[in-house]
């Protein structure tokens, strides 16, 4: 899945976006990031311009349109602004994909039209402060009382936790059954026993909400399950599948903007009387930057399109996680190197890639977690 291949449709979705986010994400990001400040206003534009219903079907309010071209717009929002990047990820890929994919025809009326617009946020709770990778071991519970579900439990590294409408949530109805035993609900956030945690203050990507949720005695309607009773696990999986994509997306658009700024930087800066780019030894570190980003983006592009086609794509979906995330990290660290010391200050934006990236090799799964996913999905096709 190459460049060239891109559809007429896909090459204008990029260059719509792309001018959106230069021109209305771009001049805010780096005073957003500093002051964590929610860009609520952009949301609600994205919203406007269907970008908050990327995948969700027109029946439904939303755009109708394909994941790659979806990832397309997760890059280009990334690359002027991570937080906004993952903002927008997360309610897309784990907040409608689940209803999308799994929701009932009911629930799928009823949320999905305002998700899609950007009127309201949704998010995904799964993680607990004792159940990251081991996402099997989370405590919160789910008791079935008549027609309602009652919810109790913490629920903690929340993306968009303070502004969500609406959330996904994994609670477990047997312990005994293990991953078998989890179930997943569409929440309403306002409902009564649901309080806010903990808003955590983070390394980077401090314009995106990052909280606790808390589970007081919460009482859900049946018609608020997804999927069956037993089956959350395995939604919670195909979701961060697809989800995983969008990471991946995310820290392609860190490491091109990381990129792009070094090659400007490099033919501005003068040193022993010439521009730093003329140096071998800039133009080495600029060749394997350039090389890692186009990879990245090529193995993300691949596992888009894989799921786009129906096609199993768990595999593709860690290793676009793992290797972009990687990338990420690696370039922003060389864009630091390449600024010098004007790299470490936030005079220049370097220092604020640099940050943000290092969330992509944590969420939606560390990258030992993908390695684990990618090392189970290879061992079994031999
Ligand atoms: N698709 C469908 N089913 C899957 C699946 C997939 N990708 N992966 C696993 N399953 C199924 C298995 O087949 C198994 O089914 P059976 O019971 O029928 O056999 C079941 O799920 C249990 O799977 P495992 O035995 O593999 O479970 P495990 O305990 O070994 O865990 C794991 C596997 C891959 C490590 C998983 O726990 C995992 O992905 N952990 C990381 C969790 C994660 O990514 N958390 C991020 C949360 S979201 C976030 O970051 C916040 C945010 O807002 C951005």
């Amino acid at each position: 899945m190459m460049e060239t291949n891109l559809t007429d449709d896909q090459k204008m979705i990029r260059e719509l976006i792309s001018d959106f986010s230069e021109n209305e994400i771009k001049p805010q990001a780096s005073e957003n990031e500093r002051n964590s400040r929610f860009p609520s206003e952009l949301i609600s534009k994205l919203g406007e311009l269907g970008f908050m219903g990327h995948f969700v079907p027109t029946e439904y309010g939303g755009s109708g349109l394909d994941y790659l071209s979806y990832i397309i717009a997760v890059e280009e929002i990334s690359k002027a602004c991570a937080s906004t990047g993952i903002i927008v990820s997360a309610h897309n890929s784990l907040a409608c994909g689940p209803i999308v994919y799994f929701g009932t025809e009911q629930q799928k009326q009823k949320y999905l039209p305002e998700l899609s617009s950007g009127k309201k946020l949704g998010c995904f709770a799964l993680s607990e402060p004792e159940a990251g990778s081991d996402a099997t071991s989370i405590k919160t519970t789910a008791v079935k009382k008549g027609k309602h579900y009652i919810i109790n439990g913490l629920k903690s590294w929340i993306t968009n936790g303070s502004e969500a409408d609406v959330a996904i949530v994994f609670a477990s109805m047997d312990k005994e059954k293990g991953s078998r035993g989890i179930s997943a609900f569409i929440v309403d956030l306002d409902s009564e026993g649901i309080e806010i945690g903990k808003s955590e203050q983070k390394l980077g990507i401090k314009a995106s909400s990052t909280t606790q949720i808390i589970f007081d005695n919460c009482k859900v309607s049946s018609e608020n399950l997804l999927g069956e009773e037993g089956e959350g696990f395995k939604i919670a999986m195909k979701t961060l599948d697809g989800g995983r994509i969008g990471v991946a997306a995310q820290a392609v658009g860190i490491a091109k903007a990381a990129l792009e700024a070094s090659i400007i930087y490099s033919k501005q800066r003068k040193a022993f009387n010439d521009t730093i780019s003329n140096f071998q030894g800039i133009q080495f570190m600029l060749a394997e930057m350039t090389t890692k980003v186009e990879a990245a983006r090529l193995l993300t592009w691949q596992a888009a399109s894989l799921l786009d086609q129906g096609e199993k794509f768990t595999k593709q979906s860690a290793m676009a996680k793992l290797f972009a995330a990687e990338t990420a990290m690696w370039v922003t660290t060389k864009a630091i190197q390449i600024h010098g010391g004007n790299g470490y200050t936030t005079d220049f934006p370097v220092e604020r890639y640099f940050r943000d990236a290092k969330v992509t090799e944590i969420y939606e799964g560390t990258s030992e977690i993908q390695k684990i996913v990618i090392a189970r999905q290879a061992l079994s096709e031999y």
